[in-house]
């Protein structure tokens, strides 16, 4: 058993790593799934879809380096949060196609909520702010609006989860019905003190506790997967959300370290160790990982190891809209040389709230917003203005962090696709002031739940071995001049002020 499977399950696409026991990437597959915008504001996704391009993904990866069941010691599973899945305990078939983490559709429910006071409550038990972005108020959503789905939940024949418990779900042929506690910590129906269902969120928000998951360690061997799919059965040995699992794969174990995640959006998530600390800046307290009884590293021990977190919901999906949507690019990777065209955007700005703004403002009714065009706007300052985006809404959870923890970074560990742009890298590091490091292996996520899964299963024998593993690239060094950076702050922060309060719904 030389390897470990790693199953990503993103925003836009379902990617399966084989890793090897230097942390090596071995084999990849991945594949692209529909988004579907039924209404604006609205996103959702196939979860059959989701399913099957996963599996065939997991497939393909082994097919690439021949390999079966036999020489995978443990499979490691890591997907996009938030996103609500309710299905038929029986037969399998979702009620309806899965709510993505971006839909909108329930802000006027949490304005209603916080209207009633109950943002307090809920932040100091969840950790999270009251926002559409969390499951809660999506399941909910589809217990009030799929004909029957109440009924048929409150009889016990209908399963809740996020798309982990899905997988698992399939992969197991239908016999576990589990998630984690990092997952369980995103749905708003979680206490993250107590590491519990909580019994006074789920009378809130009207959820039937027979449509929850059993939580369960995000690193420890949960059970195996149906025999049918790989040939022989494969443990199941690792669990977290994505964010999660790049802040274990960055190997972020200590008390203060960080990392920024360029995926879909970017999110920032810094370890505070056991304490599950309040924010005063409208970051995130969220479960990092709790690991199993019999975990030998420390780092993994029963307790639960807390971050807290900046979540910034458009940063490729911005690239991607500039492909898709306007068309000025035909890949994502054109936009480093169509944005280097130009020395600056001519004082243009893109806002891209397209799904509302998250941290540190918490509009669900924020949309996307162009500002400062002139006749001389071409694309070129367009593709660096939403480059400028992505940077700039990191700068700005980054400070809140800083704020927040007392602890002044002194660096950024970066991963995900988009941080192999070396002109959004050193943008980054530009507008944060500190130099941002990106290491060898940018597979930080799936390579984090490759980590839980091979921990639980001995094929690594402690965080000191996959801590040794971690090896830089590259370290961007900032160039911009403290008055340079505070003017752009400045700037960038009058054009978000214009993107809030947009939509109606
Ligand atoms: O909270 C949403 C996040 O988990 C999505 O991650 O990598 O698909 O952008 P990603």
């Amino acid at each position: 058993m030389d390897y470990i499977l790693a199953l990503d399950q993103g925003t836009t696409s379902s990617r399966a790593i084989v890793f090897d026991r230097q942390g090596q990437v071995a084999a990849v597959a991945q594949q692209e799934f529909r988004q579907i915008f039924p209404q604006p504001g609205w996103v959702e996704h196939d979860a059959n879809e989701i399913w099957h391009t996963q599996y065939a993904v997991a497939l393909a990866a082994l097919k690439k380096r021949n390999l079966s069941a036999h020489h995978i010691s443990g499979i490691g599973i890591t997907n996009q949060r938030e996103t609500t899945l309710l299905w038929d305990r029986k037969t399998g078939e979702p009620v309806a196609n899965a709510i993505v983490w971006q839909d909108r559709r329930t802000a006027a429910r949490c304005d209603a909520l916080r209207k009633a006071g109950k943002a307090k409550m809920i932040q100091a038990k969840t950790g999270l702010v009251l926002d559409a972005y969390f499951s809660g108020t999506k399941l909910e959503w589809l217990l009030d609006n799929v004909p029957g789905v109440r009924a048929r939940a409150e009889r016990g024949e209908l399963a809740f989860g996020t798309v982990d418990s899905w997988l698992i779900w399939k992969l197991t042929g239908g016999r576990l019905h589990v998630t984690d506690a990092s997952n369980a910590s995103r749905t708003l129906l979680f206490n993250i003190r107590e590491l519990c269902w909580d019994a006074q969120l789920l009378s809130l928000f009207n959820i039937p506790a027979s449509v929850l998951p059993e939580v369960v360690p995000s690193s420890g061997v949960v059970g195996e997967t149906d025999v049918s799919l790989f040939g022989a059965p494969v443990r199941i040995a690792g669990i977290a959300g994505d964010q999660q699992a790049a802040t274990f794969g960055q190997t972020c174990y200590q008390p203060g370290m960080a990392k920024n995640t360029y995926g879909t959006g970017c999110f920032m998530l810094m370890n505070t160790g056991t304490a599950a600390v309040p924010s005063q800046s409208k970051l995130l307290t969220t479960v990092a990982w709790v690991g199993s009884e019999k975990a030998k590293p420390q780092a993994l021990k029963t307790h639960a190891c807390y971050a807290l977190e900046g979540s910034v919901f458009m940063a490729g999906a911005t690239i991607q809209w500039l492909r898709d949507g306007l068309q000025i690019i035909k890949s994502a990777e054109e936009v480093e040389a169509l944005a280097s065209c130009v020395p600056d955007t001519q004082d243009v700005y893109l806002v891209p709230a397209f799904a509302g703004l998250g941290t540190p403002h918490w509009d669900g009714h924020a949309r996307g917003t162009l500002l400062g065009m002139t006749r001389g706007t071409a694309r070129p300052h367009i593709a660096r203005a939403a480059l400028e985006s992505i940077a700039l809404q990191a700068a700005d959870v980054f400070g809140a962090m800083v704020q927040d923890s007392g602890i002044a970074l002194k660096e950024l560990r970066v991963d995900g696709g988009a941080c192999r742009n070396n002109l959004l890298m050193q943008m980054q590091a530009d507008f944060l002031g500190v130099p941002v490091v990106r290491p060898v292996v940018t597979e930080t996520t799936a390579l984090g739940a490759a980590y839980l899964a091979g921990l639980a299963t001995g094929f690594w024998a402690g965080v000191d071995e996959v801590s040794s593993q971690w090896a830089m690239d590259r370290r961007f060094e900032p160039r911009m001049s403290p008055d340079a950076r505070q003017a752009k702050m400045a700037r960038w922060r009058q054009a978000v002020e214009r993107s809030k309060h947009w939509a109606y719904d």
